[in-house]
């Protein structure tokens, strides 16, 4: 933990620009709700206690689950970037010896890299005020960072800004340390005489520095982590950078992704090393892949377990599974919620599989539905089998034990068991149960008619 260091992390505000009905910071990337980016970083810089200012939508915010400790102050009508660090001005009169980061909860690129050197710095150099600047290409929409006489410098928002201001490219990011005892003498100094009517924390460092206090500027290199994500376009390009340092990070792991233009992979997702990923792959959730594992194209899986050794071939979804060591799935099957694929088993073309644990080595390749059921080891599955599991009210469950064969085109009307190595002739509709090494075929007799197609023929 981090002496005498508080952090607050402003998400009151709407969001008005991203036109939805949910909180801008609620809004999530790569599987992770913005508002969780921003706080896991703060968090990994240790500060001895966190506060998040709520205010619109509060409830859903503060129901998150965060991964380290977290308190909330309200912040009731949206004023400003400056009132919402008045909210905390309680618990702040408490700890005015300490050091407090201010941080906009949009941030949600930001990296432990930028805030460590930027406290490091505000230390050393003994500010009251340290913020974070950087140089970029195109500042549309930032503060502009401008230096007046004697050393003041101040914040120009962009509505507020002169062209000759908007030429400026050096912006402000949005991230402030402050001896606290400092910021609370300054904060009601604080007006919304501007374009917004809005008490903006950025003028603070105009007031600081014009009474001769001492103002620090970290400037960082990394223009990519600093961007305040203000609408839904905005958000698509930090999508894509977040989405280029997971496959990034994976890649240094050992693991192979030939095409990270078209992969797609959720923050949470973990892969063991050896494993190959191949172009246009889906992996969302908090999915865990083991090694050793491939996956072909258009393969889309959902919070799914993988073990080791594991294929998914060609466009195959499978959410909410568990598929274990050396199971084989597709092309083009659909695992639905709680299957489990059971080790060495193989799912085949065009199989729909749901809440079914499917034995080890057990097979189903072509055109089958297993549904609510239990299917023990080495069984076979024909082609086009189907489990009648609905009833029109209820769901039925369908019990194949061990090397069972069920031959092509059956219909297994649930519930129903079906014994240890019995085996059901193809095309039968089967609704009663089948004992242990019998054979049950149950479709109509085959009729012969001799010489019928000739006369028809004639006819
Ligand atoms: C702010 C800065 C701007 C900077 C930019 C960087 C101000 C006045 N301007 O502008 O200089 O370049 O960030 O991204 O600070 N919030 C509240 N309560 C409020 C208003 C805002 O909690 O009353 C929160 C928002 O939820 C948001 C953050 O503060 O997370 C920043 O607000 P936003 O409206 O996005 O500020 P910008 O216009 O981007
Ligand atoms: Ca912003």
């Amino acid at each position: 933990m981090r002496k005498n260091l508080l952090a607050l992390v402003l998400a009151a505000g709407k969001g008005t620009r991203f036109k939805s009905d949910t909180i801008k910071v609620l809004h999530p990337l790569l599987g992770r709700p913005m508002i969780h980016l921003v706080v896991d970083c703060v968090l990994a810089l240790g500060p001895e206690a966190l506060y998040v200012v709520v205010g619109y939508q509060k409830d859903q915010v503060m129901q998150e689950k965060f991964s380290g400790k977290v308190g909330f102050v309200t912040q009731e009508k949206q004023l400003g970037t400056a009132h919402a660090v008045l909210a905390a001005k309680k618990i702040l009169q408490k700890q005015q010896e300490k050091d407090l980061l201010v941080i906009n909860g949009d941030l949600a690129l930001i990296r432990p890299e930028t805030l460590k050197p930027m406290l490091k710095k505000h230390r050393q150099q003994g500010n009251v005020l340290t913020f974070v600047s950087a140089e970029m290409k195109n500042p549309t929409g930032f503060g502009r960072v401008t230096f007046l006489e004697n050393g003041v410098i101040r914040i120009v928002e962009e509505k507020d800004a002169t062209p000759a201001i908007r030429r400026i490219k050096e912006a402000n990011v949005g991230i402030y340390l402050f001896k606290v005892k400092d910021l609370l003498q300054s904060l009601p100094k604080i007006s919304n005489t501007n374009k917004k009517g809005e008490f903006y924390l950025t003028d603070i460092i105009e007031i600081m520095s014009g009474e001769g206090r001492k103002v620090g500027i970290y400037k960082t290199p990394y223009e990519q982590e600093i961007v305040g994500i203000n609408d839904r376009y905005e958000l698509a390009k930090a999508v894509e950078i977040l989405r280029i340092r997971k496959i990034r990070s994976l890649a240094r792991r050992g693991v192979t992704i030939y095409d990270p233009d078209t992969t797609w992979i959720d923050l949470d997702v973990k892969i063991g090393r050896d494993t190959t990923i191949y172009p246009s792959v889906i992996l969302e959730g908090k999915t865990v892949i083991g090694e050793r594992c491939t996956l072909y194209p258009f393969v889309h899986i959902f919070h799914c377990r993988l073990g080791n050794g594991v294929k998914i071939l060609t466009s195959t979804m499978i959410e909410e599974c568990t598929v274990e060591e050396n199971a084989q799935v597709g092309p083009f099957s659909h695992l639905r919620p709680k299957t489990v694929i059971k080790g060495g088993a193989k799912v085949g073309n065009f199989v729909e599989i749901k809440n079914t644990v499917f034995g080890r080595g057990s097979k189903a390749m072509h055109l089958t539905y297993l549904g609510d059921s239990e299917i023990r080891e080495k069984v076979n599955i024909g082609a086009g089998t189907i489990t009648c599991n609905y009833d029109g009210r209820k769901k039925h469950r369908t019990f194949i034990d061990d090397e069972a064969f069920i031959g092509s085109g059956t219909e297994l009307i649930a519930p129903v068991k079906i014994g240890k190595k019995a085996y059901v002739g193809a095309g039968s509709t089967i609704n009663k149960d089948v004992s242990p090494g019998a054979l049950a075929v149950a479709r109509s007799k085959q009729v012969e008619k001799p010489g019928w197609g000739e006369k028809k023929r004639k006819k």
